[in-house]
């Protein structure tokens, strides 16, 4: 592994079933003797038990898509950080657009999300990204920056232990990318963000979501602070999965 940096996340999103789960992770392991990258799978959280098995000795790791603001108590539906953690969950999809824009997240919501997956052991992978329009009007920095100063501002010295996704919400499952460039440029701002908030800001990983697949993982990954990939669509194709887990593996 080049860089320490490096990671691959697939995010199932709301797909799958028992069977196929098994099939698709069966298909990702028999592939795997070629990746040298780290990689996590964020499955829905009943599937978490499921993937705790079949992941036990592999070397990919475990994620949940979402966790809880609270701790436990009277909140029907919800889970929470020290539950993901029962299942060995080991990284956990925080903001995520879908998150923001369906189910009314906050960035203040986000910020103590983060704190409940650090406070568990749980790495968060904090999504920021700006809609279209936002883009247009010239705000994607502004967005981006007020998305993290958000949770730079409620976790403190303990920023340096999450990681960071930029997926604009324009490229989010539409078959539209940002070039390698415009990702580039995204992340530098982030990364600088973060070294104004750490000494350890290099430590942190900066990875690209938002349609990214086989074709143009490799440019995308070849940007100095494109660390890895959060992986929508692409991830649901072993094949096409682990073609962008050797790309990330150079
Ligand atoms: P996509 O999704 O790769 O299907 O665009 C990425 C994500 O939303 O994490």
């Amino acid at each position: 592994m080049n860089n320490p940096r490096n990671l691959m996340v697939g995010n199932w999103k709301m797909n799958g079933s028992l069977a196929a789960n098994a099939s698709l992770l069966a298909d990702i392991l028999a592939g795997l003797a070629q990746v040298h990258c780290r990689t996590a799978l964020c499955v829905p959280s009943v599937y978490l038990s499921q993937l705790q098995t079949l992941l036990a000795g592999t070397a990919i790791e475990l994620g949940a898509q979402d966790v809880s603001a609270h701790e436990s108590g009277a909140y029907t539906g919800e889970v929470s950080a020290d539950m993901l953690r029962d299942f060995s969950v080991r990284y956990c999809v925080v903001g995520h657009s879908e998150r923001r824009q369906f189910h009314a997240e906050s960035d203040g919501v986000v910020a103590i999300k983060v704190q409940r997956a650090l406070a568990a052991g749980i790495t968060p992978i904090v999504c920021v990204g700006e809609t279209l329009a936002e883009r247009q009007a010239g705000l994607t920095e502004a967005v981006v920056r007020r998305q993290m100063a958000a949770v730079i501002h409620a976790n403190g010295h303990c920023i340096s232990e999450i990681v960071v996704a930029y997926e604009p919400v324009w490229a989010i499952g539409t078959g539209l990318t940002a070039t390698p460039e415009q990702a580039q440029q995204v992340h530098a701002v982030l990364r600088a963000q973060l070294q104004a908030a750490t000494a350890q800001a290099e430590r942190v990983s900066i990875l690209y979501g938002g349609s990214m697949n086989a074709d143009n993982a490799a440019q995308l990954l070849a940007q100095p602070d494109v660390d890895g990939g959060l992986v929508g669509g692409a991830a649901l194709n072993a094949h096409e999965f682990l073609s962008m887990l050797k790309a990330a593996s150079r």
